[in-house]
């Protein structure tokens, strides 16, 4: 089982410790690869429609090894803290750069034989719960266009004040372990 985490934080602070919760939670034997996307080089997308006509990106970035490495998921993870009401740019940019993969499922129809499982992870500094459902709506379309089925989103509000709760670490625990 191949597990690619797709992680938006610029820090290693309260989204990571969340994230890594959750990896300690999966199988031993479980093929993870977790994908620092600050560190990536990805350009924005140009809304060229090339990948319209050719189910690929023209642009030759980090982009390219990241659909591939989509592809070949068995789970995918979201994770990042709330940036002004939605992921961070470094993810927002990388799901924009995922048309081809919307052009696949929606415009070609091509159907997964499988459906992939979907996680998101995020942290909010401030309480008030619809940060997270504002993450949710460009989160849920990601997760679509890359063939995969929502499964649990785990979220920690109010980590300006408090950090990360025990629960919710032991609950990104429990929901990885979950997986069969
Ligand atoms: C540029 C920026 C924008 C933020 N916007 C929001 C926001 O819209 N809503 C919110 O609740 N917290 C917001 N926060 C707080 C972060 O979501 C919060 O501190 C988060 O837990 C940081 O995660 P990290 O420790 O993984 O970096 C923002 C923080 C930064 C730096």
């Amino acid at each position: 089982m191949k597990v690619l985490v797709l992680f938006g934080s610029p820090r290693k602070k309260h989204t990571y410790e969340l994230t890594k919760a959750f990896i300690e939670g999966l199988e031993k034997d479980t093929e993870v690869e977790f994908i620092d996307t600050p560190k990536l080089n990805i350009s924005h997308c140009m809304g060229c429609n090339y990948c319209l006509k050719e189910m690929k990106c023209f642009i030759k970035d980090d982009m390219e090894d990241i659909l591939n490495k989509i592809e070949e998921a068995d789970i995918i993870v979201l994770s990042s803290p709330v940036y002004f009401g939605t992921v961070t740019s470094y993810l927002k940019v990388l799901i924009d750069r995922c048309q081809p993969l919307y052009n696949k499922r929606f415009v070609l129809k091509v159907e997964d034989k499988v459906k992939k499982k979907g996680f998101l992870i995020f942290t909010a500094g401030g309480k008030n719960k619809r940060m997270i459902d504002s993450m949710n709506l460009v989160a849920k379309f990601f997760m679509l266009s890359c063939g995969a089925e929502l499964v649990d989103t785990i979220y920690c509000l109010n980590t300006d004040d408090n950090g990360l709760d025990k629960e919710v670490l032991q609950r990104a625990h429990m929901s990885a372990k979950s997986i069969l």
